[in-house]
């Protein structure tokens, strides 16, 4: 059986049920390891950029493979497939949720100095929203590099949008919890004794610290591990320990803090925000039908990986929004099973869909794991993405680290995760990885362009970069709003 997608269940009014429930494979067991005008600086020409084999990524991976049995990785007859699967299935080992968000104070080019002495409303104010896009540029390069924009990114764009949280498959259960962070708050979703899912804020209510501590797991109750204050699943808090005759202390009003949830297709989100649209009204009914139609409830999880780029979370949102125009340049191997003459690019109000047929290709490594007749690559504003191919998909998460530091979270779905498919399957993930390589050195390259004195703004293509030019809009109207 498999859980049922619904959209726009919040805790603070009606609520995502499972009416049925898959059983509990070793699949989610192993998943315990486991977001004007007057003052526009001049627009220049794009200095050529020198991308050489030296800007060679840096990447921190961990793969949770689903039940995976050790020495089940071996690949007869494709080694470049096992090597790059080697690495993936050697760490295992849960690691806490660290608080992600840190701008960092960083020294300027000497040449950008301009930038940041400008004041954050001027630096919104040199984006013109009104131009067309075959008038439009991309946002200056202050607001990739100054920590003051990812801080004000990070009250507006993230804590006033709907975040992903977690997925269905994590939280089936009574007592099952997922804990992340959103725009730098600790947040828990945790499904309560009546079955029903709620959001809280991670912070106990005596001395802050964190309540639950893991990024998943299953529990009974909510303990925090600083003094033992316990909260129950449904976030009343319950037991304190050493506290007898405090005065005027009210147990009913120190409960945990709620959050807003709400649930679509596979996935939970937060939004910390209490204003705003339900999550239905912000993708709108269009997309929620398209994507329904696409049967992601066929696909289970299977593997999560975590990539680290070396760049602003907008340079890896722009590269993915740019219609496939660094396709055929960068991904020859991805290139082969694309038809890119027939990428199209459709945008919604907070969506764009980038859309291409798929063709025989003859790099074998590619063609015998991308197959079907579409490629449809969806973004939602701000940072959640799903690239979907018949019989699969993956799921990134963008996540600032810092001003120049991102996080992408994958999430790998197959429609067949029995051991007959699991070679299959890695091997599908292991030509993600090599795509995901050369997205990290080209990331990292523009950063270092963003920086330099040659550079500020750069124009956009009309037949490939709407997409990437809605996300700025988008973008333009969150920060506007947070000034
Ligand atoms: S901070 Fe949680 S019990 Fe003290
Ligand atoms: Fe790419």
């Amino acid at each position: 059986m498999r859980v049922a997608a619904t959209v726009g269940a919040t805790a603070s009014s009606s609520r995502h049920r499972h009416s049925s429930r898959r059983s509990r494979t070793g699949n989610t067991k192993a998943a315990s390891g486991d977001v004007a005008g007057s003052g526009r600086i001049p627009q220049r020409r794009r200095p050529a950029r020198a991308f050489t084999g030296k800007d060679s990524p840096t990447r921190k991976r961990r793969t949770i493979p689903v039940g995976a049995p050790s020495g089940a990785t071996a690949f007869p007859n494709r080694s470049s497939v096992r090597s790059r699967l080697k690495p993936l299935l050697q760490d295992m080992t849960p690691e806490p949720p660290a608080l992600r968000w840190r701008p960092r104070r960083r020294h300027a080019p000497a040449g950008a100095k301009p930038r940041m002495t400008a004041s954050v409303a001027d630096l919104i104010g040199q984006y013109d929203p009104s131009l067309p896009l075959a008038e439009a540029s991309t946002p200056p390069a202050a607001w990739y590099i100054d920590p003051r924009i990812a801080e004000l990114e990070r009250r507006t764009v993230f804590a006033r949008t709907w975040q992903f949280a977690g997925r269905l498959d994590q939280l089936r259960a009574p007592g099952d919890y997922v804990t992340c962070e959103i725009a730098g708050e600790p947040i828990l979703v945790v499904r309560g004794g009546d079955g029903v899912l709620r959001g809280f804020f991670n912070v106990c209510r005596h001395h802050a610290a964190a309540v639950m501590t893991q990024p998943q797991g299953c529990a009974k109750n909510l303990r925090c591990p600083y003094h033992g204050w316990t909260y129950t699943l449904e976030g009343a808090l319950k037991g304190t320990p050493s506290f007898v005759d405090e005065c005027h202390f009210d147990r009913g009003a120190h409960g945990l803090v709620p959050v807003d949830i709400a649930t679509w297709e596979q996935w939970v989100f937060v939004r910390l925000d209490r204003e705003g649209p339900t999550l239905e009204e912000f993708l709108g009914e269009r997309v929620i039908a398209e994507v329904k139609a696409l049967r992601l409830d066929r696909l289970h999880w299977f593997a999560r990986q975590h990539y680290l780029f070396d760049c602003n979370w907008k340079v890896f949102v722009d590269n993915y929004l740019d219609g496939g125009y660094h396709v055929p340049h960068l991904h020859k191997g991805l290139n082969s099973v694309l038809d890119f003459r027939q990428y199209t690019i459709e945008n919604g109000r907070h969506h764009c869909l980038q859309s291409a047929p798929m063709v025989q290709g003859e790099i074998e490594e590619f063609a015998s794991v991308r197959g079907g007749a579409r490629a449809n690559y969806y973004w939602f504003h701000p940072n959640f993405m799903f690239n979907w191919y018949e019989g699969m998909m993956d799921t990134n998460l963008v996540l600032p680290l810092g001003v120049d530091r991102t996080e992408v979270i994958f999430d790998f779905w197959f429609e067949d995760v029995s051991d007959a498919a699991r070679e299959r399957n890695e091997a599908s993930i292991a030509v993600g990885n090599i795509v995901q390589d050369e997205d990290m050195a080209i990331c990292k390259s523009v950063q270092r362009g963003l920086q330099s004195r040659a550079y500020d703004t750069g124009r956009l293509s009309i037949r490939r970069e709407a997409g990437e030019h809605l996300f700025h809009l988008l973008l333009h109207a969150d920060l506007s709003g947070g000034l």
